[in-house]
């Protein structure tokens, strides 16, 4: 069996004899000069993605826009590769908005999400006259109408609208509904009309905006979501006498993980089918954005928000087997990263595919229960939570008369998400390297330093094969604020 059919490589990712190596860099010679844990990003991957996405929604809709969703990840020579890519950003706070404008995006090319706006963060917005701050309530639209008139400015914004398409990998990440906390539902829009109208000289209503979830899988979703904006778009042109100038269909795009590929080494009775997209994020928005010219016309432009799909393959984050220990018939491996890296696979108990960079010439064939290094329970690469939950639920179900197999095995699948154990070479032990892939979205963003970890460093081979560090790993010192460091020296 060849290497890449049993590790089910991206192009991008190679043996180098025994060593994982990212764009013909060596990984474990890169860990062994920055360090672990390690994020490595390949820029090429980042402005390959930003070229397909935005080929693609243009080859659909002559004007479609990009609006890369700057939470996926806000670093700035990330930002900076998206910019000279020709795509525009989408913000969701007053500190990326601030980030936005540091990597040189115009007012023009900001758009604003955003569920809680502060005063001051739409005092920003309005003042920079940005290309829309998107509108989470009636409440909000009144509270940009009064910022507005203070200002003696016009405001425009977009109308976020919740369509009641379930789209999204998980329930925590579906957001176009009213079971979530997102947009204006039916029964606000009126109110939200009313006050657009009443204060048409300080509010130019300029599109309409959704975004169903992340990681959606099915086209139909989208499609769904086309044929809503149209309908919803007309209903708020009459309202207002006038035509929307944009419709913004949001992100959301999947990305193929490593482990849906074929021959991925997923541990042993992982269902795969929870994340088995088919269709690449680029033809899917294609598709969209043709539904869009067909639902909509050419004349308004289209709007996309990717963030996933757009960094998710562009990194991997490499590990060192700190300790092991045998529980059992199964052995157990530490790593030096966990879920304080990796938020998302604790709070939404996402998978990443997990490689031996050390052993590549090695088959994975044994089951290690990989877990990380902080004291909690919770930061394991299995799901712990679910298999309790699954142990108490196949307790009380016992015995109840139509349960059957069949029932047993579809709760089992809901009910604990993640693989048992992770499949690897059986000689893995303290020292190696791992790299988790598929690691490039929301991991930088929402690194963080509960028990003491300092956050991890992140490099980038660019396009020219230099390294630039994109963060460096936070210092013992950065573990305490200035404020802490002024008391610890009053004290002394
Ligand atoms: C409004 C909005 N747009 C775009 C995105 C990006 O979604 P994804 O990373 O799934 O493309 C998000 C993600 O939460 C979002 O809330």
């Amino acid at each position: 069996m060849s290497i890449a059919a049993q590790h089910a490589l991206p192009p991008f990712l190679t043996a180098k004899g025994a060593n994982l190596a990212l764009d013909g860099h060596d990984l474990t010679q890169m860990a062994a000069a920055h360090g672990s844990p390690l994020f490595v990003f390949s820029g090429r991957q980042l402005a390959g993605n930003a070229k397909a996405l935005l080929a693609a929604a243009r080859a659909g809709h002559p004007r479609a826009r990009i609006f890369f969703a700057s939470k996926a990840c806000s670093n700035l020579h990330v930002l900076q590769i998206i910019r000279k890519e020709g795509l525009s950003i989408e913000v969701n706070s007053g500190g990326e908005l601030w980030k936005a404008q540091a990597a040189g995006f115009k007012p023009a090319e900001i758009v604003f999400n955003g569920v809680a706006k502060s005063v001051a963060e739409l005092e920003l917005a309005i003042g920079l006259g940005i290309q829309a701050i998107n509108v989470d309530s009636a409440f909000e639209l009144s509270r940009i109408a009064e910022v507005a008139t203070r200002l003696g400015k016009v405001a425009t914004v977009a109308l976020r609208i919740v369509p009641g398409i379930g789209g999204g990998a998980t329930a925590g990440i579906q957001t176009g509904s009213e079971r979530s906390k997102f947009g204006i539902g039916q029964t606000e829009l009126t109110e939200a009309l009313d006050i657009a109208r009443s204060h048409a000289g300080v509010l130019d209503v300029a599109g309409m905006h959704l975004h169903i979830g992340s990681q959606v899988l099915d086209l139909p979703d989208f499609l769904e979501s086309v044929s809503f904006t149209a309908r919803q778009a007309q209903e708020i042109a009459q309202h207002l006498g006038k035509p929307l100038r944009h419709l913004n269909l949001g992100g959301g795009y999947p990305i193929n993980y490593v482990h849906q590929r074929k021959g991925a080494n997923t541990g042993r009775d992982f269902d795969l089918s929870a994340f088995a997209a088919e269709q690449p994020a680029a033809g899917m928005m294609e598709a969209v954005a043709r539904a869009a010219a067909r639902a909509l016309g050419p004349q308004p432009e289209i709007f996309f928000e990717p963030g996933r799909s757009m960094v998710a393959d562009c990194a991997l984050l490499l590990t060192r087997v700190e300790n092991m220990k045998r529980r059992g018939a199964t052995p157990w491996l530490y790593l030096d990263g966990g879920y304080n890296l990796l938020l998302d696979s604790a709070a939404v108990r996402w998978y990443y595919h997990m490689v031996n960079a050390s052993r590549m010439e090695a088959p994975a064939d044994a089951d290690f229960r990989v877990v990380g290094p902080l004291c909690d329970s919770a930061d394991c690469f299995f799901d712990v939570e679910g298999e309790y939950l699954w142990d108490s639920l196949k307790e009380s179900l016992a015995g109840i008369a139509g349960v059957t197999p069949e029932l047993l095995a579809t709760l089992k699948a809901k009910t604990v998400r993640l693989p048992e154990t992770r499949a690897l070479p059986a000689a893995t032990a303290p020292g190696d390297l791992v790299a988790l892939l598929d690691t490039g979205a929301y991991s930088l963003e929402e690194m963080f330093q509960y028990c003491g970890r300092q956050r991890a460093k992140a490099v980038m081979i660019a396009e020219d094969d230099s390294i630039v560090t994109l963060r460096d790993r936070d210092r013992p010192e950065d573990l305490v604020d200035a404020a802490e460091r002024m008391g610890m020296a009053a004290a002394r």
